[in-house]
């Protein structure tokens, strides 16, 4: 591989979308930031300078950062923030993995303009498995709030309440024609009759799954997170935050200037209100020389795609099931077939009580928090991976994370009889190499609800997955051990439970979180620590020089 150079600078800029103008943080001025593109097999140098007065970090969503978790980016995980006029290098090199993945902010809600896509090319020699598209075309959703997104979690963290739903999903940083005031700027994608278009479809909205699909055409899907799933073909792409899908479009025999609309609407589970807004992008028939000419302007009125209700799970459901890794000889599906440690993890919607002298805004009056196993988990003020890596874990974080949950209950059942979390900094560490089975269990303590968490540093196989509680005496015999779908972010099924396999051979710490960012605000996440083998390529190695500090 070689070496390639992206130099980052963090920016405020005025941008307008639904006739409001409001200062936004940026990578070089642009929202969708810079796409990185990389081979697999290449180093990536990436220097990030920060001009905001907001401390930054960034994440290499999928990325499995082999031996470079400093590389790694949650904020006091694995690395303490880029501070206003620092700067510190990501230096990282992409091992055994091409496809789709995205970058993104991971300190508060800097997410909601801090992104952009990272495409990995195969090695020269290998041909995808499938015939080579005419033209790759990153699709990126986002989420738009005429606020600052700032403002919108710190007021709710304090007030204990939902924070404010987002005014406009966006397709590649526009809105498009169903909003106010955005008509002009909608993302169109040219298209020439009887070509095929590979379109890399990355979720990085905050706090909503999506639907997405094109009116009169279907897709193949091909691959997810950067791992290549067997072909088959839909109307409708199920899309979580944290998820990326890559599908090939075969544009039709359509006269030239023939519009269709492409859109995208949430899936939603959960109670509450949201954003139930739809974003809008066109594909446009063309012949590359009329591209750009005015003759090429859609005529309205346009048909939106027939997308699934909001609240659809059978369709999730149908979605996930049919997703499977391509396990062939030259992309195995390597799935753990021995197991050395299980763990049950709730993963859910909760409260706390509100501190005397406050009134919360949360149900009945308390404040909502998250947890997993009932811990809702505090950062702490300084990196884990530091302290960690320094032996200086004192005040900072224990290693008593619980296996299962601390009391058993029904946990999709109603009424809840376990709703108090309480709060830690706690880790689970794991040997290297140990082969982890993970039941991630959906409570319905606030109503079940889909939650797509990610796991930094692997990427787990969904062996399983089922409604209601998990039952370790039944459910492991319909386990699929041969072709589950690999990837690093799953949506745990609202009211169910998800069987995933990893296994540990990274050393570091590894965060796991709801990607809905409220949940995580909340405290939907936790961290591995992942002990060092012997041999020296199993071991964590010192920090670079530039690594800030708190
Ligand atoms: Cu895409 Cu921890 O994040």
């Amino acid at each position: 591989g070689i070496t390639r150079h992206y130099k980052f600078n963090i920016r405020l800029e005025n941008m307008t979308r639904l006739c409001h103008t409001k200062q936004v943080i940026t990578v070089n001025g642009l929202v969708p930031g810079p796409r990185i593109v990389a081979r697999e097999g290449d180093r990536l140098l990436v220097k990030v300078v920060n001009h905001v007065p907001n401390n930054v970090t960034l994440h290499w969503h999928g990325v499995r950062q082999l031996q470079s978790g400093w590389a790694d980016g949650p904020a006091y995980v694995t690395q303490c923030p880029i501070q206003t006029g620092q700067s510190y290098v990501y230096n990282f090199t992409i091992i055994g993995q091409r496809g789709t993945l995205f970058w993104h902010a991971h300190v508060s809600w800097l997410r909601s303009t801090l992104y952009g896509p990272l495409v990995i090319l195969p090695k020269r020699a290998i041909p995808y498995p499938f015939a080579k598209p005419h033209e790759e075309v990153p699709i990126i959703f986002g989420e738009w709030w005429n606020v600052d997104s700032e403002a919108v979690i710190s007021q709710a963290l304090q007030t204990g309440g939902g924070p404010n739903i987002s005014d406009a999903y966006t397709i590649n940083g526009h809105p498009g024609p169903l909003y106010n005031c955005s008509a002009k700027d909608t993302f169109r994608l040219e298209v020439e009759p009887g070509k095929t278009y590979l379109l890399r479809l990355i979720n990085a909205a905050l706090n909503d799954e999506l639907f997405f699909s094109i009116a009169n055409h279907s897709v193949t899907v091909v691959e997810t997170d950067a791992i290549y799933v067997k072909p088959f073909t839909t109307e409708v792409v199920l899309i979580t935050p944290g998820q990326t899908t890559n599908v090939l479009l075969t544009a039709k025999s359509q006269p030239f200037g023939t519009t269709f609309v492409m859109a995208a609407r949430p899936y939603v589970t959960g109670l509450g209100t949201f954003d139930n807004s739809t974003t809008v992008g066109l594909l446009h028939y063309n012949i590359p020389s009329f591209v750009n000419s005015s003759a090429s302007r859609p005529k309205l009125p346009l048909l939106l795609p027939t997308l699934p209700p909001l609240n659809d799970t059978a369709f999730a459901t149908n979605f996930s099931r049919r997703l499977r890794s391509l396990a062939t000889n030259q992309f195995p599906a390597n799935v753990p077939q021995r197991v050395d440690k299980r763990f049950l993890f709730t993963v859910g919607l909760g409260t706390s009580p509100c501190p005397k002298n406050q009134t919360c805004q949360g149900p009945n009056g308390t404040k909502f928090a998250a947890s997993v196993n009932n811990v809702s988990f505090v950062l702490p003020t300084t990196a884990l991976l530091q302290s960690y890596f320094f032996g200086q874990s004192v005040g900072i974080y224990t290693t008593d994370f619980p296996d299962n949950p601390p009391i058993p209950f029904n946990y999709t059942g109603s009424p809840p009889n376990n709703t108090l979390a309480s709060f830690g900094t706690k880790l689970e560490v794991l040997k290297f190499n140990t082969s982890v089975e993970l039941v991630l269990q959906d409570t319905g303590i606030l109503g079940a609800e889909s939650h797509p968490l990610h796991l930094h540093g692997f990427n787990f196989f969904v062996v399983g997955q089922g409604f209601g509680n998990y039952d370790p005496s039944k459910d492991p015999a319909k386990f699929n051990l041969v072709d589950p779908v690999e990837r690093n972010t799953i949506g745990v099924p609202s009211g169910g439970w998800v069987a995933l396999r990893f296994l540990a051979d990274n050393p570091g710490v590894w965060f796991m979180h709801c990607h809905l960012e409220v949940h995580t605000s909340w405290g939907l996440k936790m961290a591995w620590l992942v002990l060092d083998g012997k041999l020296p390529s199993q071991k964590l190695p010192p920090p670079p020089s530039d690594l800030p500090s708190c």
